[in-house]
């Protein structure tokens, strides 16, 4: 069996594992909210999305007077008396335009309403929206789906049937002539309340690693970081030099200098156990002169 390892290479081992523990600590706090923020901010856009949807669908139907390149599609048209055309957008095509509008100009998040069964070409579902939708059908309580994705957060919120969306949803008998007229009358209808109808999708750049980092390399904690070393090494080394003074002090008592001088805090005043350590020894060494007096009478 080799030697046993020092103090201060035991405090090192501690230590260093101490610090890995807590880092093990703080990355696993770190990226549990990474996902909280990414699904927070995409259920606050997902919530928009939806509120601006319940708004057209409220009164119905949005009236423009006017169609602009890129925008030109719309469920009903009406003409007044004095020869203007106003165009209907219902709520998906308003929600489907403003998405195009919005994402157009986003460099951040994304969003798009869609469905495994839908009517617009545009609204076609890719594979994670595809897996959205089936884990929502069979998870009724299911209030959101994530996944991470090439640097991409994706995020989903189901859109259920509800009695009003039977109008246009339900039976095509019963659909506004509009709606049977402008699509595949065996597309998207015959659904039952309470079933998934599609999802709201929302995609964000995920944060990185780089970024976590980046973060983190702040002067704060880089001051923290370098004062709890300081602050260790200080500890470590101000007990080891007591340590090594009172086993120099035991050894030239050994060899027979009594009057070797031992500095310490008297244990009525102290708690700490080198100094105990210390008064222990000085009795020992009274307890010697003592001795060598007899010895010497
Ligand atoms: C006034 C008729 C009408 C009503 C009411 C209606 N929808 Fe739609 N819905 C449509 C039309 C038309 C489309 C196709 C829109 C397009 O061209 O993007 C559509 C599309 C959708 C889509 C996108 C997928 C697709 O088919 O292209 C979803 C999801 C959807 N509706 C959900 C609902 C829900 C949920 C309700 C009830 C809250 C509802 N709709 C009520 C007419 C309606």
């Amino acid at each position: 069996m080799g030697r046993k390892i020092s103090i201060p290479l035991k405090f090192l081992g501690v230590f260093t594992l101490t610090m890995l523990l807590i880092t093990g600590a703080f990355i696993t706090a770190l990226s549990s909210m990474r996902i909280h923020t990414a699904r927070h901010e995409a259920g606050a856009i997902a919530e928009q999305v939806i509120a601006f949807r319940t708004w057209v669908a409220q009164t119905e139907m949005v009236w423009v007077c006017k169609l602009v390149p890129g925008y030109h599609d719309f469920l009903m048209q009406e003409h007044t008396v004095d020869g203007k055309t106003f165009y209907g957008k219902n709520p998906a095509v308003a929600t489907r335009e403003l998405s195009m509008i919005a994402n157009k100009e986003a460099t951040h998040a994304i969003f798009r309403i869609t469905s495994d069964d839908y009517r617009h070409d545009d609204n076609a579902p890719d594979e994670f929206e595809l897996s959205a939708i089936q884990a929502f059908k069979r998870d009724k309580l299911l209030k959101s789906f994530e996944q991470y994705q090439n640097g991409t957060y994706r995020y989903a919120r189901p859109l259920l049937v509800q009695q009003e969306c039977l109008k246009c949803h339900g039976d095509p008998q019963d659909a506004p002539l509009a709606v049977r007229n402008k699509y595949d009358s065996t597309r998207a209808f015959g659904y039952t309340i309470g079933q998934v109808r599609g999802i709201i999708s929302v995609s964000l750049p995920a944060i990185g690693i780089q970024e976590i980092v980046q973060s983190l390399i702040n002067p704060w904690a880089i001051f923290c970081i370098i004062s709890t070393i300081l602050i260790n090494l200080f500890f470590i080394h101000s007990v080891m030099v007591r340590l090594v003074r009172l086993t120099r002090s035991a050894e030239a008592i050994a060899a027979g200098k009594l009057d070797t001088e031992l500095v310490y805090t008297n244990p009525s005043e102290s708690n700490d156990e080198l100094d105990h350590l210390y008064h222990a020894t000085n009795l020992l060494k009274r307890s010697l002169i003592i001795l060598f007096k007899r010895l010497e009478k």
